[in-house]
């Protein structure tokens, strides 16, 4: 039984679903959405770009604090793993939906895959982190993206051969969908400003920001757009919205930094639309975990907006700089992008494409192992 929940979920479960459901493979897969994010353009979209199947069942849980939230999730999945009796369930990632399946699916005995297991941040103030440090705890398979959460594994006692790393299923996604990813010029074919955006001399830099840490507090989330107001001003900004920082703006009384017509606002835009916006982009700003790894795998520079990541393959290797919220630290590296062109960075060990498919092949393997004893 594989479980999505929200939407950096949906890009790591449709290979997973495409490598169960292939030929080669002889388990049955189930799909369960929890309905943590339910809004068209959080949900739907993702579906039909990315040919994941229709779940087979729904939670429709919604949105609430982490508390609500989580023991909805759990109230409603515990019935189901009754009637559904799966062999596995697996997870992806690190949201509420993720540690609230692992948790039920454990105490039932039923074992738990974890999808990009061991990354940290080692920032407990992310509601994320804690999500992985437990989701990992109670696993019994752990499927990694790159070397470092080895370390972070056996360091919190999880048992190596429990561990494989396999790469990274969010880069197979990125692979099977380059050649749909939409234009720029058809992204913004409304704007009436477009020309600015599209000139090819001086390009356009991707927003987003929806991490609690930088839009709940109305005077960070004030000085952030301050910053990126003045940074638009050199380079124009396209700034697809995520609906709880559209809620965070206007409540803290923020759209007067995108107050400019060199910031374009956009809904949350759908997967081939960020794909292509990303990729043709002079450089991104963003606080997300999975922008980060594909702006990597992209060869695009990415300028985090955070204070650490758990993804220091990014910055090690690939075309990632970690800057925080300070205004001179993100002028700073700004600056160095556009005189520079950033860091050239180059794609990580087993970003291939293949991800997804040796998953389930360790999967198939394991549980004909566990069967025969
Ligand atoms: C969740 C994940 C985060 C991930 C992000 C990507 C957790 C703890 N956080 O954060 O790791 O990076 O998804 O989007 O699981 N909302 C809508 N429509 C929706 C969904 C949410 O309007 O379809 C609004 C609601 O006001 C809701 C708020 O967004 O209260 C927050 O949603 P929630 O699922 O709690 O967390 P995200 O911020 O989306």
């Amino acid at each position: 039984m594989c479980i999505v929940g929200a939407r950096p979920n949906f890009m790591k479960i449709a290979p997973i679903m495409a490598a169960l459901r292939s030929e080669q493979c002889h388990l049955d897969a189930f799909l369960l959405h929890t309905g943590q994010h339910y809004d068209k353009s959080m949900k739907h979209c993702f579906f039909d770009q990315l040919g994941i199947p229709v779940p087979d069942m729904d939670l429709e849980v919604g949105s609430g604090s982490h508390a609500v939230q989580t023991a909805e999730i759990m109230q409603r999945f515990e019935p189901v793993l009754d009637e559904v009796k799966p062999a596995m369930v697996l997870v992806v990632g690190d949201v509420n939906s993720t540690i609230a399946c692992a948790l039920v699916a454990t105490k039932k005995g039923i074992p738990v895959v974890h999808v990009e297991a061991g990354l940290r941040s080692y920032d407990r103030d992310m509601p994320e982190e804690v999500n992985r440090v437990l989701t990992d705890q109670i696993s019994d398979m752990h499927f990694l993206t790159e070397k470092s959460a080895h370390e972070n594994l056996l360091r919190e006692g999880i048992d190596d051969s429990r561990i494989h790393f396999v790469g990274n299923v969010m880069i197979d996604t990125l692979k099977n969908n380059l050649s749909k990813a939409v234009t720029p010029e058809q992204i913004l074919s409304e704007i009436p400003n477009k020309a600015v955006f599209l000139n090819s001399k001086t390009g356009y830099g991707v927003l987003t920001l929806h991490r609690p840490s930088n839009v709940d507090n109305p005077e960070v989330l004030a000085r952030l757009l301050e910053t990126l107001n003045e940074i638009s001003k050199t380079l124009p900004l396209v700034f697809p919205i995520h609906p709880r920082t559209a809620q965070k703006i206007m409540e803290s009384g923020c759209e007067k930094y995108l107050d400019t017509d060199r910031i374009i606002q956009l809904a949350p835009l759908a997967y081939h639309e960020m794909l292509g916006l990303n990729s043709k982009a002079r450089l991104v700003l963003t606080d997300s975990g999975g922008i980060q790894e594909e702006t990597t795998a992209l060869g695009v520079p990415c300028i985090t907006l955070r204070e650490n990541t758990e993804r220091p393959i990014t910055v090690d290797e690939g075309t990632n700089t970690i800057v925080g919220t300070d205004p001179v630290k993100i002028r700073a590296a700004f600056d160095n992008v556009m005189q520079t062109g950033g860091k050239a960075g180059k794609v990580p060990e087993l970003w291939d494409g293949k991800a997804a498919v040796r998953i389930v092949e360790v999967m198939e393997k394991w549980l004909t192992d566990n069967q025969r004893h």
